[in-house]
């Protein structure tokens, strides 16, 4: 297991193997054409007769009551055809989420929370009416802003991803006392927003008592529950299409308020309604990465060998839903020493609910620890790569053994493609021409979660085979590596599968989130695809009766019997940057990532996820950043011009390789999740290489150029 495959060489491995498997191969996205020509629809892209379009009004303060609404002017709009409020809208049924509870009530938890929702014959006719909408409100001082010693912070039992606020073994304090290197930092990471291409937008209808919804969702089965409690229908009579997401990461992981919206106003003004939102209203509509606060302390022997390691982490939630994200996760996975303490407090602000976004927990935290660890090595005089494998580990903080990992492997083969060996520890040291150049190394991790799902198979006459997942394909190739599990666990070639995903009418299936998309449906998928050629070998002698043979598999039961394991992908990365120190201008010059992650189904779109990923990590590193106004609670930062993501001239070139990993303790394809696992310690490894070009070390992201001045 020490040698590493190039990517390239992956596919030619993997193209001799197509003959026999479609499992491993490397193929483009079945949908790809679809998408270039513009034939593949999108939530708001269903044209249906006699439709309406819906624009919210949102609070323009982030605290206190409304008092009086007047709907008049707006009413008085040619093709205006309602105007809902907490006034006149239809009762919901109070469930999970307050967020989801719209125009229920005149109080605003948040700026930007909507207040009243216009609906007319056409969008310029609905956005002139909610122009005209007359609110009076009673506003009241608001707390917006987080800090370290904030006196209404509290730590909960339970983290997001339903893991413990808190993990401590041995005893830090006496740890970091006898400890021969200690580093004391404290990190910070501003509030980040997702920014998928496609904004949250729902197209929804009535039709019979019954409810169909097309809406940009990562999870159309949670989005169909959630909206059959709020409007106390049996599940059965709603139905949600995502045939076609134009990405997500996190922000639609859950129902959000456009798709009851579209729903309401589909409901009130008795036809089909489009709610599309406009970018800036993702900014508060859309969730968005809580900032961080995160205190490190490390203590290591004379040998580098970590001895105590102390993670408390700060981040704030709103007043009208808890979230709390797990920053300390990779603390507890990377390298936990006998003495640990890892801890969580948060704090309810006036803010819009964060939520969810690319590797929630594991990513910022993975910036503090991972620089950290960098910060130590400096301290120490070690190497970082080293530093890394001397602290290697095989059980986590919670004792469990890892199913499989190969972090240590991953750092070797990065260290040696990326060209480490020789490499000047001296911040400072490499110059060409005005440039200061460095390096810099982090460790990545990502839980291999899967989750239960269920999926049909049928066989048909003419000797073909329709298989039906609810996933979601959030540009990720879902459909596609679904379609070579299946056609692999049938036993057939690909053409002779149709895949179909994207509707909650296939059955209920787990989100395209948490990097668990391809493990939990896949399961599914090779479960049903077994059982229905079992019982074409047993009861029909192989041959498919005229009628067709289905089958449904459930993998409740399967999951439930695994074994207790740490289940993780690991991977190392390595990056080059050069700095301008008249300018402070940071470029990236290259990344590589080696990753571990279990059996990789397609190298085409694991290579592209991964990319994507590091690509996400060093827009976070250098760039992504969310300005609240402390006084109103409004991020004003809510455009591409004033959000900045990375675009192709700041990224060069990204190399990703994967190690081959079996494991037989995953699931049947032996995957892992790798959705997120490229933004975890990407922006650490950036960060590292800025230091090491010009010993400044910045613990608060983004680096920008006023940080190295
Ligand atoms: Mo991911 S942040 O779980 O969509």
């Amino acid at each position: 297991m020490t040698a590493f495959v190039h990517r390239d060489q992956a596919r030619d491995q993997a193209r001799d193997q197509a003959a026999e498997q479609a499992v491993g191969r490397a193929e483009p996205r079945l949908e790809a054409r679809a998408k270039v020509t513009g034939q593949a629809r999108y939530a708001d892209d269903h044209p249906l007769p006699g439709s309406a379009y819906a624009w919210p009004v949102r609070a323009a303060f982030a605290r206190g009551r409304i008092s009086t609404v007047d709907t008049t002017d707006a009413l008085a709009v040619d093709g205006v055809v309602c105007v809902i409020w907490h006034g006149n809208a239809p009762r919901l049924e109070p469930g999970d989420d307050p967020d989801l509870l719209v125009l229920q009530s005149p109080e605003v938890w948040y700026y930007g929370q909507v207040i009243a929702l216009v609906v007319a014959t056409t969008l310029e006719r609905a956005q002139e009416g909610a122009d005209l909408v007359t609110v009076r409100t009673d506003a009241m001082a608001a707390d917006t802003v987080l800090r370290a010693d904030h006196p209404g912070l509290h730590e909960p039992e339970i983290v997001n991803a339903g893991l413990p606020g808190r993990v401590d073994t041995g005893d830090f304090d006496a740890g970091f006392a006898a400890a021969e290197v200690r580093v004391d930092a404290t990190y910070r990471t501003p509030a980040e927003h997702h920014n998928p291409m496609e904004p949250h937008a729902t197209t929804a209808f009535w039709e019979r008592g019954q409810l169909t919804v097309f809406d940009a969702t990562q999870a159309s089965s949670s989005v169909r529950d959630t909206l059959a409690a709020l409007f106390e229908l049996p599940p059965q009579l709603v139905r949600v299409h995502n045939e076609h997401v134009g990405g997500g990461f996190g922000s639609k992981g859950a129902p959000r308020p456009n798709v009851v919206l579209a729903a309401m106003a589909a409901r009130c003004a008795g036809r089909p309604v489009h709610l599309a939102l406009g970018r800036s209203m993702l900014f508060t509509m859309g969730g968005y990465r809580t900032p961080t606060i995160q205190r490190i302390r490390l203590g290591a022997d004379a040998d580098g060998r970590l001895v105590a390691l102390a993670h408390e982490s700060v981040t704030q939630t709103s007043r009208l839903t808890e979230y709390t994200e797990q920053c300390t996760a990779v603390s507890r996975v990377h390298y936990p020493p006998a003495n640990l303490t890892t801890s969580h407090r948060v704090v309810a602000l006036d803010v819009p609910p964060p939520t969810w976004m690319r590797a929630p927990g594991e990513c910022p935290g993975s910036f503090a620890l991972e620089s950290a660890i960098d910060e130590l090595a400096v301290a120490g005089s070690w190497d970082p790569v080293q530093l890394r494998i001397d602290n290697d580990t095989a059980r986590d903080a919670e004792g469990r053994p890892f199913s499989s990992r190969h972090l240590v492997e991953c750092l070797r083969a990065g260290a040696d493609r990326f060209g480490w060996a020789g490499r000047d520890p001296h911040p400072g040291s490499r110059r060409e021409g005005r440039w200061l150049l460095g390096t810099g190394v982090a460790a990545s991790s990502f839980p291999a979660i899967t989750w239960p799902s269920t999926a049909t198979a049928r066989a048909t006459a003419d000797g073909h085979f329709e298989v039906a997942v609810n996933a979601a394909d959030i540009g990720t190739g879902a459909r596609t590596v679904m379609r070579q599990i299946a056609a692999d666990a049938l036993g057939v070639d690909e053409p002779s599968v149709q895949i179909r995903v994207g509707d909650s009418d296939i059955g209920f299936a787990t989100i395209a989130g948490g990097s668990m998309g391809t493990s939990s449906w896949g399961w599914a998928v090779t479960k049903a695809c077994r059982l229905l050629r079992e019982r074409l070998g047993r009861e029909h002698h192989g041959q498919c009766p005229p009628e067709g043979v289905a089958v449904v598999a459930d993998t409740t039961a399967d999951l439930a019997a695994r074994g207790e394991y740490a289940r993780h992908a690991f991977g190392a990365q390595f990056c080059a940057v050069r700095v301008d120190p008249a300018t402070g201008e940071v470029r990236l010059d290259r990344m590589l990532g080696v990753f571990a992650a279990g059996r990789i189904i397609n190298p085409t779109t694991a290579e592209s996820q991964l990319a994507g990923a590091m690509t996400m990590g060093v827009s976070m590193a250098l760039l992504e950043q969310s300005v609240l106004d402390a006084r109103t609670g409004d991020f004003v930062t809510d455009d591409l011009a004033s959000y900045h993501v990375a675009v192709n001239a700041d990224i060069p070139r990204i190399d990703v390789t994967f190690l081959p990993e079996a494991d037989p303790h995953l699931n049947p394809m032996g995957s892992k999740g790798i959705g997120e696992l490229g933004i975890v310690g990407a922006a650490a490894a950036v960060a590292n290489a800025v230091h090491h070009a010009t010993g400044v070390r910045v613990r608060s992201l983004p680096i920008t150029p006023a940080a190295l001045l």
